[in-house]
């Protein structure tokens, strides 16, 4: 096991840049040591955080208990057939790397979430999603461990509850599993998922007609970095806030009093808005609170300015939530995990 280390100072593991600390820290490479970690006294005495990239975090004070960064690694292909490859990889894979391996493979269905920064165990956590895909569409099971006993249990799909940006690892089951390692089943016959408006437009632009999983990575890492603030240049955690779902009475009367409104219908019959519509329209587009301040380029991202503090971030998004709700009645929900 690697060394508890006392008092570590936190902001380059938070893509925030948030300059926070903890009591410990410590990493782990494999479930072995996680085991003799648990059998510790500072492990028994101490409240857990467990991360992985830090990417979707944001400290607002000091954590004071045991910061376990995972860094269990692994890359296999369990089993494969003529339609279809399941593959293993390790929780403290960087996942934009797994994605470019699978692409490399043209192994298909996770190219749409291409240049997600973090690692892989946050991936079912969160059930990540970008332009028109989330993970849960190729998710097939999950190996966890019991942050207590360190028993192992596996979660099949149905047992992890999957929403939009939601699992039970955010619900009943926070802090109680470490996730290990995850498995995808990808397609060895690509079909690409252009339905998101963007994706389309960027094809025709660089005048792709027939495109390759490959085409559909490129495209999404374009349309990202033309409008997503780089976490090594600027800090930030991609969307603060989720995009409301509100209903079709609500919807109504919201497209009566702003025709121009940005939303989508699900199929409950409810439907979706494009949050970062609602704090563009409030005129918050680079507003800025103590070196905190909402990105120019795309509203929903709040970023780390000027040496910001994580409590004033925090504060920067209650008075956004505030501004929306006053305008258009609608309450914003943080995306982002708040320590
Ligand atoms: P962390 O931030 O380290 O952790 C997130 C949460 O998961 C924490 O609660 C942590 O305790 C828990 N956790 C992490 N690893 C484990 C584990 N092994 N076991 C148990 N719990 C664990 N997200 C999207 O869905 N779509 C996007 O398009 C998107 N774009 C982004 C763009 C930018 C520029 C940034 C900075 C972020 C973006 N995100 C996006 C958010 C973020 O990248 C994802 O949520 C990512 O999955 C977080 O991974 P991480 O390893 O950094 O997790
Ligand atoms: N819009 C504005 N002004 C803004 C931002 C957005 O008017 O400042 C409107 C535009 O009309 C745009 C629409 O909102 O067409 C949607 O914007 P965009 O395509 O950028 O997506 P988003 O809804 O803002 C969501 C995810 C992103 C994901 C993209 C692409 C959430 C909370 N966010 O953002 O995920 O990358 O779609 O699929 O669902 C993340 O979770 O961190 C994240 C970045």
């Amino acid at each position: 096991m690697s060394l508890i280390r006392e008092k570590q100072k936190l902001r380059s593991f938070n893509t925030f840049g948030i300059e926070a600390s903890c009591d410990f820290f410590t990493e782990i490479n494999s479930i072995d040591e996680f085991k003799t970690l648990v059998n510790t006294e500072t492990y028994k005495n101490n409240a857990k955080l467990i991360i992985g990239g830090g990417s979707n975090l944001l400290f607002t004070k000091d954590f004071s208990g045991l910061v376990i960064k995972n860094n269990l690694k692994g890359l296999e292909i369990v089993s494969e057939d003529a339609e279809t490859a399941t593959v293993k990889v390790g929780a403290g894979e960087v996942w934009h790397d797994f994605v470019m391996w699978c692409i490399d493979k043209n192994f298909c269905g996770l190219e749409n979430l291409s240049l997600i920064p973090g690692c892989v165990g946050a991936s079912p956590m969160q059930n990540i999603g970008a332009y028109g895909v989330e993970i849960k569409e190729v998710f097939k099971e999950l190996e966890a461990y019991d942050m207590v006993t360190a028993e192992k249990r596996i979660f099949t799909k149905e047992e992890c509850h999957f929403g939009y940006r939601e699992s039970v690892f955010k619900r009943e089951y926070k802090d109680k599993y470490l996730i290990a390692s995850v498995e995808y089943v990808l397609t060895k016959n690509p079909k690409v998922n252009v339905s998101y408006g963007a994706i389309t437009s960027e094809l025709e632009a660089a005048g792709v007609k027939f495109p390759t999983i490959k085409d559909v990575s490129e495209a999404v890492i374009r349309i990202r970095k033309s409008k997503l603030p780089d976490p090594a240049e600027t800090g930030n955690a991609g969307s603060f806030f989720k995009n409301p779902e509100i209903s079709k009475e609500k919807h109504d009367q919201l497209k009566r009093d702003f025709p121009e409104i940005v939303s989508y219908p699900l199929p409950s019959g409810n439907f979706k808005l494009a949050a970062g519509w609602l704090i563009e329209q409030c005129g918050l587009k680079g507003h800025e609170h103590k070196g905190a301040a909402v990105h120019t380029k795309q509203a929903l991202v709040l970023i780390n300015k000027d040496h910001a503090t994580g409590k004033a971030v925090f504060e920067l998004s209650g008075y956004v939530m505030q501004k929306v709700f006053d305008k258009f009645g609608v309450t914003l929900e943080r995306e982002v995990n708040i320590i």
